[in-house]
């Protein structure tokens, strides 16, 4: 252990010689050999003497860092907060409790410094522009995040993505081997690192880990065509605890340990063989039959189960209720002409959010005249994201085309039926557009959580609004009270987008009250509190032994 109460620099990654080349071969930075000469060499026994440990007792190791480097107009380096739930979600956690936060800082090329923000210690893990492509782009965002969609857009399989995929995990593992201190909480997020809670388990025994997976887990169906499904499972499997949005994720999750690595399970737990059954904790067989009940005893029990996520809703409506957000409020309202209704739909531009289905229901409904013009406006942002993946540049000229043939269609000089935001706002601006949307539209195809539901609400202190909200969504098993709909079914949606919009004044009071009360006590604090006290309840580090008879 450090003889140093100051953990910051000291461990083996923040050595600057030891973060400044990338290998794209072989995935590894040289961190590791110049690493463990200043770091704190791993305890005898250990799988790879080349990784260090670390001084934090609470470790996140996440795809992204908080923050994305960004190029001033002079060539200056500057930070940015980075889009997505997930930042959202945790940036308030790890303030709280303090720690250690792995990512790769989005962009290709060495990673900064590990500095010290908002007091989190951030280290960065830099991909090369090749693992760019086949890792993020690739593997991340072209195979797993479709697949994990109910293929809305065909995955693709490519065996050299998956290299780069194995290969960046293990970066990441090791990184967060050298942060954690012994005896640590690692908490690992989401599908760009499902390896890393098996290749951390196979060096340190020593480390708790957790894993949430952000978006859906698919049913069998569908997760059996990734040709290296065994390998995703056994990597889950090296944490004590897996957390996924919804029930039937995990129920997915134990389905697939069931019939691709053969193993039993019991409610929500998973046996895990151990070596003294035939294999590694993490190298389990393919199709291995479950074992007897009165087989030898050793491995671990991993528990699957539901905790879904929120945000910072007493930040985010403490932003809503300031007097400028709502001059901010008032004032695009007057941009947009004073409409009757503002209708409003926030998301990045993703094909799995269902815009082209909002925005064929509303062409029709305008068409119909459901909904007069120019009193009904509707304002489409859509942040930009993976931009260089086909999928996202063919849906941006979808989505493009289709705003153009309504604004063509419908608009009178100055008032265009639709404002489109290809752009992406501070917290303040979100905050004024949700206060000056009468209705809010969410029409995910398919949707780990849906933050932006959440948000809405949360920004809604006088019980005024309507939540259309997609059942696709994780969101819509906490918000019963919304106008649920299929964005599959077009009437529907129509429908609903009418009622919405037309809702009385006591029928919106009820059904948003009914949801901030939800949103307001199931915050983001409260999903991570649960679900640090889940992974506390895991059997303790070290080699653990089930009890005879204790599983099937
Ligand atoms: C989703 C995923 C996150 C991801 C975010 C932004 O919310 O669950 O893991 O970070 O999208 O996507 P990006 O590819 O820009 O990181």
């Amino acid at each position: 252990m450090s003889d140093s109460n100051s953990p910051s620099g000291r461990t083996a990654s923040s050595d600057p010689d030891a973060r400044s080349g990338l290998d794209a071969s072989s995935g590894l930075n040289g961190s590791a050999a110049r690493g463990a000469s200043t770091g704190h060499r791993a305890s005898a026994g250990d799988a790879d003497p080349q990784w260090a440990i670390g001084d934090y007792s609470f470790v996140v190791a996440a795809s992204r860092l908080p923050v994305d480097r960004a190029e001033g107009p002079d060539g200056e380096v500057e930070w940015r907060p980075s889009p997505g739930g997930l930042v959202t979600a945790l940036e308030p956690v790890m303030r709280d409790v303090g720690g250690a936060w792995i990512g790769w800082p989005g962009a290709a090329g060495a990673p900064p410094e590990p500095f010290d923000a908002d007091g989190m210690h951030l280290v960065g893990v830099g991909l090369s522009e090749q693992q760019v492509r086949d890792y993020y782009e690739g593997f991340c965002n072209a195979t797993l995040w479709p697949l994990y969609h109910d293929v809305i857009a065909p995955p693709q399989f490519h065996r050299p993505w998956w290299d780069a995929y194995v290969a960046v995990n293990r970066r990441f593992a090791q990184a967060a081997a050298e942060q954690a201190a012994l005896g640590a909480t690692v908490w690992v997020h989401d599908y760009q690192l499902q390896l890393v809670p098996g290749m951390l388990r196979e060096r340190r025994d020593d480390v708790r880990i957790g894993h949430f997976t952000h978006v859906p887990f698919p049913g069998y169906e569908i997760f059996a065509q990734l040709p290296w499904r065994r390998q995703i499972v056994e990597g889950l499997l090296g944490a004590d605890l897996l957390g996924f949005q919804r029930h039937g994720d995990a129920t997915n999750f134990l389905r697939a340990c069931r019939r691709t690595a053969g193993l039993a399970t019991r409610g929500s737990l998973v046996r895990v063989p151990s070596a003294a059954l035939g294999g590694e904790a993490t190298t389990v067989g393919p199709r291995r039959p479950p074992p007897a009940a009165d087989a030898p005893t050793g491995g671990r029990e991993v528990r699957a189960a539901a905790f879904p996520i929120s945000i910072d809703s007493a930040a985010l409506g403490e932003i809503a209720k300031r007097e400028d957000v709502h001059a901010r409020a008032q004032e695009i309202r007057k941009a947009l002409g004073d409409p009757e209704t503002v209708l409003l739909g926030v998301d990045r531009l993703d094909y799995t959010k269902g815009i082209l289905h909002r925005l064929n229901a509303y062409r029709e409904v305008l068409k119909q005249g459901r909904l007069g013009l120019p009193e009904t406006v509707l304002v489409l942002v859509a942040s930009p994201s993976r931009e260089r993946v086909e999928h996202y540049r063919i849906l941006r000229d979808e989505v493009e085309a289709a705003v153009g043939r309504i604004n063509g269609e419908h608009a009178e000089l100055g008032n265009p039926p639709v404002h489109y935001l290809h752009q992406s706002y501070p917290r303040e601006e979100m905050a004024a557009l949700y206060l000056a949307a009468d209705v809010m539209l969410v029409t995910s195809l398919r949707d780990g959580m849906n933050l932006v539901a959440k948000e809405y609400v949360a920004c809604r202190h006088d019980e005024t609004g309507a939540l259309v909200l997609s059942e696709f969504t994780g969101a819509a098993d906490e918000l019963g009270t919304a106008f649920l709909v299929n964005p599959h079914d077009i009437e529907g949606l129509k429908d609903a987008i009418v009622r919405a919009a037309t809702i009385s004044p006591r029928e919106a009071r009820r059904r948003m009250r009914s949801m901030r009360r939800r949103v307001r006590e199931h915050d983001v604090a409260h999903w991570a509190q649960t679900f640090l006290d889940a992974l506390k309840q895991a059997p303790d580090p070290g080699p653990r032994a089930v009890e005879p008879g204790a599983l099937p």
